[in-house]
């Protein structure tokens, strides 16, 4: 089981920005944090970071054949990109949505997520053991043994 987990603008920054909000943990403490978890559940787990809305764009559309699931945290582009929620819609791979903080409990601006539409699941608050639930519930997905998380799915 393949998975790539795409993370946005400024993810790439965690440690440095607003610790207060995203904790002290750098973009490849998350990195390890993936892999050791990947290993553990037993799935592969490949990165990607890009700052730029098009870099997401293409690599979702590349994982259309290469990869089983999307892990994704949209960063702002969350809160902006129709092209991103197109995209996930065109692959039509199973996705999940993943935010480090709880953006449910911060500004209006964060309250729409357009990527999310095209997410099957989204874990928010949780830090990095979000992107690990999401791995868990992919692979439990994968496996036949839950549905889409629709209903009739
Ligand atoms: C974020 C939340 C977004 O609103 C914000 O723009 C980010 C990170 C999160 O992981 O909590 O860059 O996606």
């Amino acid at each position: 089981m393949k998975l790539l987990v795409i993370n946005g603008p400024n993810i790439n920054m965690l440690g440095i920005r607003e610790p207060g909000i995203y904790g002290s943990g750098t973009y490849r403490d998350l990195l390890d944090f993936i892999a050791k978890s990947a290993k553990e559940l037993g799935v592969t787990a490949e990165c990607f970071q890009s700052n730029s809305e098009g870099g997401i764009v293409t690599a979702i559309q590349k994982a259309m054949t290469e990869y089983d699931g999307i892990i994704i945290n949209p960063a702002a582009y969350t809160h902006t990109s129709i092209a991103i929620l197109d995209a996930l819609k065109a692959v039509g791979l199973p996705a999940v949505e993943v935010h480090i903080s709880d953006v449910s409990k911060r500004e209006e601006f964060r309250q729409i997520s357009y990527a999310g539409m095209a997410c099957e699941k989204t874990y928010m608050g949780l830090g990095f053991e979000g992107y690990r639930q999401a791995m868990i519930w992919l692979s439990e997905r994968l496996d036949g043994k839950k549905g889409n998380g629709k209903a009739g799915g």
